[in-house]
């Protein structure tokens, strides 16, 4: 069973991220550390404790992170996500408490207790695995692999960011942290809008997702509607699964193609800040380039069923 730790900024994929995580018995989450990203990081760490305690795991220990980025202001997004981060959903609260430790000090003693077999799955900004590089150098490169969602590699298509015309939100949030992240020499897997805009969100799959009839499926697909009403009355952005398909690969890496490549963020501020970019030289990511849009949807049915 693949020991797991989930960096999340709940948020409405987060969510279903984390509940597919949740209910799939071939991972042992061992952890959920929160970060600022979709709301701020008070918001994110109730989102994950109510969302541990409604999914009956509040034995899962959670740890809050980084309230801000290491260089920039933080950007949050409430007009995708809702104020609180879950769209329109109210959680039950729970009693359940954050731990003392901070989420980077704890990255870095779990990374030490499964030492080569630890996989962290990153699906906000990045700032706790930098600074849990940067307290603890070498801790990203003892995990067995670090999963992330973040950046946009598509320079085809007619929009590469969702956050600026050049830039995905994780990175936009925290690209200094990507940087470290990158440069760290972790074994990283990264899927960017170019892989997750083909796994859309769309009211057929929400309402299919819905007719599953369990607590957590019910949840994700009230999310997952809510966030359709909202992306819909701002532009034609297309809706998509963007943080379950990092959760979906280490379920089911064969769903994914991947390509060795060398990926360079932007950290200058300006019209391109937070802009990722292939590069020429060695390659620092596995880059996730296609996807099993079906086959996606069919791991989430069996999972939430
Ligand atoms: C990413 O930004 C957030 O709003 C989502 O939760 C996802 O992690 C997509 O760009
Ligand atoms: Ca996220």
């Amino acid at each position: 069973v693949q020991p797991l730790v989930h960096d999340c900024d709940p948020g409405i994929d987060d969510a279903v991220a984390l509940l597919l995580a949740l209910h799939s018995p071939d991972l042992s989450l061992r952890a959920v550390t929160t970060t600022h990203g979709n709301v701020a990081l008070t918001d994110t760490t109730r989102n994950g404790l109510e969302l541990l305690a409604f999914a009956g795991r509040a034995d899962v220990p959670l740890y809050a992170g980084a309230a801000a980025p290491l260089v920039r202001a933080p950007v949050y997004a409430p007009e995708i996500h809702g104020r609180g981060g879950l769209g329109s959903v109210t959680l039950p609260e729970t009693a359940k408490q954050p731990e003392a430790l901070h989420a980077a000090l704890a990255l870095s003693q779990l990374s030490r207790e499964f030492s080569g077999e630890l996989t962290v799955c990153a699906t906000g900004p990045v700032s706790n695995l930098a600074l849990a590089e940067r307290l603890d150098p070498g801790c990203l490169a003892r995990l067995k692999e670090v999963v992330i969602m973040g950046g946009s590699l598509d320079v085809s298509a007619p929009k590469l960011g969702n956050v600026t015309p050049y830039a995905e939100f994780n990175t936009y949030a925290d690209p200094h942290a990507l940087r470290v992240v990158l440069e760290s020499g972790a074994r990283v897997v990264l899927f960017g809008l170019n892989l997750t805009r083909q796994v859309r969100v769309t009211r057929e799959r929400v309402a299919a997702l819905h007719a599953l009839g369990t607590p957590s499926a019910v949840l994700c697909a009230d999310m997952l509607a809510d966030y359709l009403n909202r992306i819909e009355v701002r532009d034609q952005r297309v809706g998509a699964l963007h943080d379950p398909c990092t959760v979906a690969y280490l379920l089911r890496p064969e769903l994914f193609a991947l390509e060795a490549a060398r990926v360079h963020v932007n950290t200058d501020e300006g019209e391109r800040a937070g802009m990722t970019t292939l590069e020429d030289g060695a390659p620092n990511v596995q880059l996730a380039t296609h996807a099993d849009e079906d086959g996606v949807y069919a791991l989430l049915h069996e999972r939430l069923r």
